[in-house]
């Protein structure tokens, strides 16, 4: 689970990261916001190719951003966009996330207010996993 305080500035850093989006062809800014069981905050924005399926998403660059720094536990995810209804992450992404992040707590944020929290699994209930 995830404190109070740690909720606030978790959704703070995806809010506020979200303005570096790079987004210059569908104008969808999105932040992304992953917190470590140490505490770390590793934030992440989409960033879009002029060949438009090189593009990444935010959730995948928390991650990878993360995993670069050597965090390797992690507690909750925060996804930041301006919709009416908060954004739900794409397919590639529950993918990745489940991969490397497993069942964090999950909470997607509008920054007209609006915000829903769930398990990960709630939106990724049978994912594809190696047998170990
Ligand atoms: N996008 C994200 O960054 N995360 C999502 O969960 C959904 C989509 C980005 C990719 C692209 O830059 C833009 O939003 C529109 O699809």
């Amino acid at each position: 689970m995830i404190t109070d305080a740690d909720r606030e500035r978790l959704v703070a850093a995806a809010v506020k990261v979200r303005d570096n989006a790079v987004a210059p062809y569908s104008k969808f800014h999105v932040g992304a916001a992953l917190l470590a069981e140490d505490g770390r905050i590793f934030t992440g924005v989409n960033v879009e190719s002029a060949s438009y399926g090189l593009t990444v998403c935010a959730e995948r660059n928390a991650v990878f951003k993360a995993l670069s720094e050597g965090a390797r536990r992690f507690t909750a995810l925060v996804v930041a966009t301006d919709e009416e209804r908060p954004t739900s992450p794409c397919g590639a992404c529950r993918q990745v996330v489940w991969d490397q992040a497993g069942d964090v707590w999950l909470i997607l944020q509008s920054t007209r207010g609006a915000r829903e929290e769930m398990p990960f699994s709630a939106i990724f209930p049978r994912p594809f996993e190696f047998e170990k």
